[in-house]
């Protein structure tokens, strides 16, 4: 008998078709995520699970699956995986590092860069008609050639975000658990405390894992020690950032501006009133989005799972 899998999206045709003959598969075919209590009655049978970021995997899930031998998030974040209570059940986790690195730093890079030239503000300006000459002052911008970034978590993605900076002549500081020697000969980035990262940069792109201790990292007290000139950007987890605390620092000028691809809540409601600032420019979590990265990493999940219900090692493990 093939063994039961849930998957709570619509798969990639490549990453299907490596699943499908394989298993007997339940798929949730919807645009949004399962209801939580549809994933629970779905699992009972289930060993395996492939999810998204979108889907809460806790304990009582794993509970309401006792034959579950392997979570596989397509995604390298995993943070809405209950990791602990994975680990006392014996359920391996798997996610998709790597193939997204490269894609995820070109739209950081992306709004970096759409954030210091005021690009979307431009194109809606061009589009309201109000495009009625050339002006010497008009959609004055920042330089990014030869300015400051500071990268907050220097893993892979950070470390991608340190060479697109390098490329424009950019002085890269980055702030991390730990200090990467290493990488600071190869990269020529410089370690600072995270408070004198803040103080010195005029670009601070953040790319760490939301844990308990970054929950909130970019707070007021955070902002404060910004630049007034200074630009955020978040392509790593909404919650890094109080979002109270980023309305306050865009509407009163504390900030020059902010560029997010993740945000919190997630979604965004439309009315939430950061989305009356002028100097914000947010995008639905889409960092990683091409073809060829989200069809890797669904062939990654793919290949967790058929691991893990061979009850063989993942080669993508989580942790
Ligand atoms: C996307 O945010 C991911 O974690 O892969």
């Amino acid at each position: 008998m093939k063994p039961k899998v849930y998957v709570t999206r619509h798969l990639p045709e490549a990453a299907w078709n490596e699943l499908a003959p394989a298993c007997d598969v339940t798929g949730w075919n919807e645009e949004y995520p399962p209801p939580y209590e549809v994933m629970v009655e779905n699992m009972a049978n289930k060993e395996g699970l492939i999810c998204l970021l979108t889907d809460t995997i806790d304990a009582d899930l794993m509970d309401a699956a006792p034959n579950l031998k392997v979570i596989s998030q397509v995604a390298v974040g995993f943070d809405n995986i209950d990791i602990a209570a994975a680990t006392e059940r014996g359920i391996a986790v798997g996610n998709t590092p790597g193939v997204l690195t490269e894609a995820t730093a070109d739209f950081a890079f992306a709004l970096l860069m759409a954030a210091a030239r005021r690009v979307v503000e431009a194109s809606d300006y061009v589009r309201a008609g109000q495009w009625r000459t050339w002006g010497l002052t008009l959609l004055l911008g920042q330089e990014v050639h030869g300015a400051t970034l500071g990268i907050v978590g220097l893993g892979r993605i950070g470390e991608a975000m340190a060479k697109r900076a390098r490329g424009f002549d950019m002085k890269v500081l980055y702030h991390n658990k730990g200090r990467r020697p290493e990488a600071e000969t190869e990269l020529g980035v410089e370690y600072r405390p995270f408070d004198d990262l803040l103080q010195e940069s005029d670009y601070i792109s953040l790319h760490v894992s939301l844990t308990p201790e970054t929950r909130g990292l970019i707070d007021s007290r955070a902002l404060s020690l910004m630049k007034p000139t200074a630009i955020l950007v978040n392509t790593a987890r909404g919650p890094v950032v109080d979002p109270e605390a980023l309305y306050e620092a865009l509407l009163s000028g504390r900030i020059a501006a902010a560029a997010l691809d993740v945000t919190d809540p997630e979604p965004l409601p439309a009315g939430h009133r950061l989305l009356t600032q002028p100097n914000l420019i947010v995008a639905p979590h889409i960092a990683s989005a091409t073809v060829t990265s989200r069809t890797l990493m669904a062939q990654m999940a793919v290949r967790n799972c058929l691991a893990g219900l061979r009850g063989e090692p993942l080669p993508f493990p989580a942790y």
